[in-house]
């Protein structure tokens, strides 16, 4: 009976000590009841209760089997424990094992492309932050950041006589070149990866337009799938704001007038202006990653999912 608390009381409070202990209560029952003691404490196997007055050798027979029933429940925690490590442990190898294959499929088929490495990095990231502020779950928006820069893989199956044209394309070349969708979810499909799967979607869908004018299938509004419509801003803005061999960047104010005239025509609307909300984020991506440095980039694109 100490003073400001009851038997129940103190057993919480050994509890918050460490809620697997044991706990044998002597009671005599003066405040409780079996049933409303029962009914506080709650149903656990983690306390018995003796009546007073006990015998000294069931107590200490009670004791020791209490004692090794902890001892065998510590054992089973720290067993699981370390298989959970093990388990976490070996889910990060598989995890950057399949972000490095993701991210050699993307090396190989820059080795065809003109776009450089920095590009891809870039539009990972921008349709990251781009999903993110539109609201997509977290695991969705780790699983765009790896999806999207592999946008353009179908490229490693276009000519070079087309792919490296110094010259305007001719109809026949430029249809062929527009084949580069339909090859990269060709080599996308059939995986059970979340991210693949929607790198498919992405590589199939980044060139359709929201008025249902792009190609490869004419696929109008939300028939898009809303990943390739957050690529489609991204890469757009990308290719404009850098230099390429065939023209300059332009500057920020030709960006965003010609961002805005892409909305409801070619972009989402309702993307276009939460893109254009994060102009200034954008524009911070791009200055970190910019197109001399973007070669090697395996150490911090690889990154290891957050979710790990
Ligand atoms: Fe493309
Ligand atoms: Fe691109």
């Amino acid at each position: 009976m100490p003073p400001g608390w009851n038997g129940v009381e103190t057993v919480r409070r050994i509890w918050q000590v460490d809620s697997h202990l044991q706990v044998v209560i002597c009671t005599a029952y003066s405040d409780y009841s079996w049933p409303e003691m029962i009914d506080e404490l709650g149903e656990s196997d983690s306390f018995v209760i003796l009546k007073k007055p006990f015998d000294n050798i069931e107590v200490r027979q009670l004791a020791s089997a209490l004692v090794v029933k902890w001892s065998l429940a510590q054992q089973a925690r720290r067993t699981m424990c370390d298989l959970q490590a093990v388990v976490r442990k070996q889910t990060r190898a598989v995890q950057s094992a399949h972000e490095e294959t993701i991210y050699r499929l993307v090396r190989a088929s820059l080795c065809r492309d003109a776009e450089t490495g920095a590009h891809i990095r870039r539009t990972g990231l921008c349709s990251e932050l781009l999903a993110a502020s539109a609201g997509w779950p977290a695991e969705r928006v780790d699983q765009i950041r790896l999806a999207a820069p592999m946008h353009d893989v179908g490229k490693i199956g276009i000519p070079d006589a087309i792919l490296r044209k110094p010259a305007a394309l001719t109809s026949d070349e430029y249809s062929t070149l527009r084949d580069h969708t339909i090859l990269g979810a060709r080599m996308l499909a059939g995986s059970t990866s979340p991210i693949l799967r929607m790198a498919q979607e992405i590589a199939q869908c980044h060139h359709e337009r929201w008025d249902g004018t792009g190609y490869p299938s004419g696929l109008a509004g939300e028939q898009i799938p809303e990943a390739a419509r957050i690529v489609a801003i991204v890469d757009v803005y990308d290719a404009i704001t850098h230099d390429r061999v065939y023209r300059k960047g332009l500057p920020e104010s030709e960006v965003q007038k010609l961002m805005l005239a892409g909305r409801g025509t070619q972009f989402d609307p309702r993307l276009l202006d939460v893109f254009m909300s994060l102009l200034p984020e954008m524009q911070a991506i791009a200055q970190s990653i910019p197109d001399e440095n973007g070669e090697e980039v395996l150490p911090e694109w690889c990154s290891t999912l957050s979710s790990l």
